[in-house]
């Protein structure tokens, strides 16, 4: 960030920004075991408070005297919308990040904001899920996804998005999940 505000910023027409960065947080207690606030603390540093201010700080560098265009993406998951068992963190984060978005999509209407929902994507964090996931049916249904081939690669999903972003059917701040129908 330091180095950007070296540059002629004017120089960028257009910015993307895409917030990624995920974890699972542990997925072997039950909401009434999850009583250690240093873990709470840990999960949603990284998972909502840096996305939430790595947003803030790119949107006062890029603020409206440079005129940049700007799409930014949340990946989200439907996890945010729907609770899973052993999954309090994921679930609650995603929720969290995923409002602040829609907050910053209403204050910022000259922004593209997408929160976009990749489906079932074969990475390290669908593993994490095949082996750590404490709710023994949800982990069957991961390693089945897998054995059938029905779990989505990383290209699918980009690509989908591209999509979506292309065809720009939704409104900003909008849930856009890789199965829905825009
Ligand atoms: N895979 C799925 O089925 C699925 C479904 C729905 C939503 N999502 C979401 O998709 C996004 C990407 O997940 P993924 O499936 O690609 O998982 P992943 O393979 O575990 O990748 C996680 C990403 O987060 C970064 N990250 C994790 N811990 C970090 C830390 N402490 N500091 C900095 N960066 C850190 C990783 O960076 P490094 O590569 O540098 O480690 C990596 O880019 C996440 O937001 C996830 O919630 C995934």
């Amino acid at each position: 960030m330091q180095s950007l505000k070296d540059q002629t910023l004017h120089q960028f027409d257009r910015i993307v920004v895409i917030h990624n960065v995920g974890s699972l947080g542990p997925m072997n207690q039950c909401t009434n075991d999850l009583t250690d606030i240093n873990v709470w603390h840990d999960y949603y540093d990284l998972n909502v408070f840096v996305p939430a201010i790595l947003n803030g700080v790119i949107m006062q560098i890029f603020n409206e005297k440079t005129n940049t265009e700007k799409l930014v993406v949340n990946i989200t998951s439907l996890y945010g919308t729907k609770p899973g068992k052993y999954l309090s963190y994921y679930c609650s984060g995603k929720a969290a990040r995923e409002m602040f978005f829609k907050v910053f999509a209403v204050e910022n209407p000259e922004i593209n904001v997408l929160n976009y929902s990749p489906g079932p994507v074969e990475t390290d964090m669908y593993y994490e899920i095949c082996n750590d996931l404490a709710d023994k049916q949800v982990k069957t249904e991961f390693k089945d996804m897998l054995t059938k081939k029905t779990v989505l690669t990383c290209e699918q999903t980009v690509n989908r998005l591209l999509m979506v972003l292309k065809e720009q059917k939704y409104k900003s701040g909008d849930h856009v999940d890789y199965y829905d129908e825009l």
